[in-house]
């Protein structure tokens, strides 16, 4: 599946964001080896701080199904934003432990704006297991 098509699906996901507090929509979709793309909405709740972002909704959301961490290749995210959307911190502590160290990143906005990256160009210096 080409970028542009996965930016597409993560649009096509925002429309499933709960977000009436914010306002603020974001759409996220997965793309695994075999071509199964897995969406993601932003959902919050009126406890603010219990909101999950799109982005970790899709990355869950294809490892509930049973989607091994090596099966996944890429991952699109989008919102309403200027330049290409920024994902929040917590995203990427979560993106760097369950996304391969391959997996391309498209960070995207509806107006056309798209930056390509990864999980250890969003979260340099990362804490993770072989800190432990
Ligand atoms: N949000 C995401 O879902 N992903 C991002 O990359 C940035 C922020 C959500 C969280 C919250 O529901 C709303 O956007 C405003 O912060």
């Amino acid at each position: 599946m080409e970028e542009k098509q996965l930016i597409k699906q993560a649009e096509k996901a925002m429309s499933n964001s709960y977000s009436p507090y914010s306002k603020f929509k974001v759409g996220a979709a997965l793309l695994t080896k075999d071509g199964e793309v897995y969406p993601g909405a932003n959902i919050e709740n009126a406890s603010y701080p219990l909101a999950m972002c799109a982005e970790r909704n899709a990355v869950y959301h294809a490892l509930n199904r049973g989607v091994k961490k090596e099966d996944i290749v890429a991952l699109a995210i989008i919102g309403d934003t200027t330049g290409p959307i920024s994902p929040c911190g917590a995203c990427r502590q979560v993106l760097h432990e369950l996304l391969p160290r391959d997996a391309v990143i498209y960070l995207a906005s509806t107006n056309g704006s798209v930056k390509k990256t990864s999980t250890t160009e969003l979260l340099p210096f990362a804490f993770d297991e072989s800190d432990l």
